[in-house]
């Protein structure tokens, strides 16, 4: 457990956080390139508390600026969307992609008050389906040379979804593996072959064993944290009966990403994104090292769970998450469905939108979640001392050279594990023809 004052400033990211600082410092996830295609490029954008307004413009650039009018406040995400920019309706100023205020109609012939009108303007980069911005000081960062983003776009697809709780809620349950054994457990186990685009369902790696099925017989794994360049890796080991040992490699990213394997196809990177302090969003990108992904069922699989235009989930705390105990005896660990994002959702939803972790208690299990915080907590005293240079990622190492990261599911020796994961992870990425994967 830790005390209510560290609860807050690791929860907290509006504007002068110190969390808030240091995610200020990476590129962060802001919208779907989905969400701007049809006929008006235009939505709203709420980050790390601050709102703001997503536009294409006529040269076909991206800008995010403030939504706020800086004029009287009218509300820029109704802006007329012409003459390269956005116009606010209330009385005719136009605004570029830069944020500057490049005329005001109303104002007498000549005035150039318009040139002192600079609206917050963060800068945007789009990267295989999502929508990057940059809100913190001087140059943004370079990005790493991870998968999701060496692949090219044919091999990777984006998604998001809306979670009612804090950001670290959402990220402490990516990095706790041993909850699959629980938390996503089937009592059944559904034919691998109709598994594409969903987690859990292949067959653990070389072996015929459904993945539900291993990470139910063994629900005691040994787990590991290692420090990296770009955060944590996480080792899981679940030692099987016949000697052989299952190995599971997932990553935190820092500040507030996880990289995990999906499939043996694929790997999902996934950021948390704080829109306010009691919700979030996550963005995931998945990425294929085989065929192309199909991105058409990818979207109508998970598009059946969402609402649009929030991405807001079906199942949620209103309905219960579907909860049915006739299916909670039967079928699933949770009876909330075959859906894991719907499990995960009531496992970071219903301990309120920020958990008061006065009141936790962690388990060896919990390892990654304790290295992580103090991570987090070594990252805003650099922050507040000047010392953005000893962040991770951001001192000194060569971004292009952070790759990966390595997510992979393996069966191998007890005694070998660590080569058995290496070089199943090379097979696949040599065998990897749409893209160079390898590293
Ligand atoms: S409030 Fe936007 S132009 Fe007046
Ligand atoms: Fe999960």
């Amino acid at each position: 457990m830790i005390s209510k004052e560290l609860n807050d400033t690791f929860t907290l990211t509006g504007p002068g956080t110190d969390v808030g600082e240091v995610m200020r410092h990476y590129w962060q996830p802001a919208a779907l390139s989905d969400e701007l295609e049809g006929k008006r490029p235009v939505v709203p954008v709420k980050l790390l508390g601050e709102d703001l307004v997503l536009f294409r413009d006529s040269e076909d650039k991206l800008g995010l600026i403030g939504r706020a009018c800086p004029h009287r406040g009218a509300d820029l995400c109704f802006g007329r969307l012409e003459d390269n920019g956005l116009r606010c309706p209330f009385h005719g100023w136009h605004f570029d992609r830069d944020g500057q205020c490049v005329e005001q109609p109303g104002e007498p012939e000549g005035s150039r008050m318009h040139e002192k009108i600079q609206n917050t303007s963060y800068p945007v980069v789009e990267r295989n389906g999502i929508i990057f911005t940059y809100m913190g000081p001087g140059e943004p960062p370079e990005f790493p040379n991870f998968d999701c983003f060496r692949a090219p776009d044919t091999h990777v697809f984006a998604f998001k979804g809306l979670w009612d709780c804090n950001w670290l809620q959402a990220m402490e349950v990516g990095i706790d593996p041993a909850h699959a054994s629980f938390l996503h457990r089937f009592l059944q186990d559904e034919d691998p072959a109709g598994g594409y685009g969903k987690q859990f369902r292949d067959k653990a790696a070389n072996t015929d064993i459904p993945m539900t099925k291993l990470l139910r017989d063994y629900p005691r794994p040994d787990i590991s944290v290692e420090e990296t360049d770009y955060g944590l890796r996480l080792i899981a080991l679940r030692h099987l009966d016949n000697g052989k040992t299952h190995i599971r490699i997932t990553n935190q990213i820092f500040p507030g990403a996880i990289s995990i394997p999906m499939s043996r196809e694929m790997i999902i990177t996934q950021w948390h994104v704080p829109i306010d302090d009691h919700s979030c969003y996550w963005y995931s990108m998945f990425t294929s090292f085989d065929k192309p992904v199909d991105k058409e069922l990818m979207r109508a699989q998970r598009l059946k769970e969402h609402r649009l235009p929030d991405y807001a989930p079906i199942k949620n705390k209103s309905n219960n998450y579907s909860f049915d105990p006739e299916e909670q005896n039967r079928e699933t660990y949770t009876g909330m469905g075959l859906d894991i994002n719907v499990h995960d959702q009531w496992a970071v939803e219903s301990p309120g939108t920020i958990f008061d972790r006065t009141k936790e208690h962690l388990g060896k299990t919990d390892v990654a979640i304790t290295k992580y915080r103090r991570m987090l907590r070594a990252a805003i005293t650099d922050v507040k001392n000047g010392n953005n240079d000893a962040l991770p990622m951001l001192n000194g190492v060569d971004p292009a050279q952070i790759f990966g990261p390595i997510s992979n599911d393996t069966i191998g020796d007890r005694e070998n594990w660590k080569e058995a994961f290496a070089s199943s992870d090379a097979e696949r990425r040599e065998a990897c023809s749409g893209w160079d994967a390898k590293i």
